[in-house]
């Protein structure tokens, strides 16, 4: 997927398996199986403080699932035309994010962990920091 034609509309939440008993939850991911991607990185953000916000950028080749591991946050999507919000509140959804997409994380709960399985490993080069940059890579098509 080019990164200059992704939409918000292509990044959608997944279901992910879980396999319950009296004694709890899992939710276990198979690259390929449960996610269209292969999986190269996994990290996640914990200890935000109240009111922080996360992200302000986007990527030029990185697939992303996001899973609120534990507690609950907000992701604003942009593809410089269109903005949508999706709250994350269960360790058994995902949202993927395609390259293409400006996100800001807001709202975390105390406690939150936003878990990431991402499809590359980290380099700086892969992110679009500046917002009207993005606006004008989107916009050329
Ligand atoms: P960044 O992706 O900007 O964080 P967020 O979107 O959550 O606000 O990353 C913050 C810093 O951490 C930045 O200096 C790059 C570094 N970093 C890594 O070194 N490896 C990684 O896998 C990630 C996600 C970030």
């Amino acid at each position: 997927m080019k990164f200059t034609e992704s939409k918000v509309s292509d990044c959608q939440t997944i279901e992910l398996p879980k396999i319950h008993n009296r004694a709890g939850n899992i939710t276990a991911i198979n690259e390929l199986v449960d996610i269209p991607f292969k999986i190269k990185r996994v990290y996640y953000l914990y200890d935000v403080p109240g009111g922080e916000e996360r992200g302000g950028h986007a990527h030029k080749k990185l697939f992303q699932l996001v899973v609120a591991a534990s507690g609950s946050f907000d992701i604003v999507l942009d593809d410089g035309k269109k903005k949508k919000t999706i709250s994350l509140n269960r360790p058994y959804i995902g949202l993927n994010i395609v390259p293409g997409i400006w996100r800001e994380v807001i709202n975390f709960s105390s406690g939150a962990i936003c878990l990431v399985l991402a499809s590359e490993i980290y380099t700086a080069e892969d992110y679009i920091r500046d917002y009207s940059l993005f606006k004008g890579l989107k916009n050329e098509r």
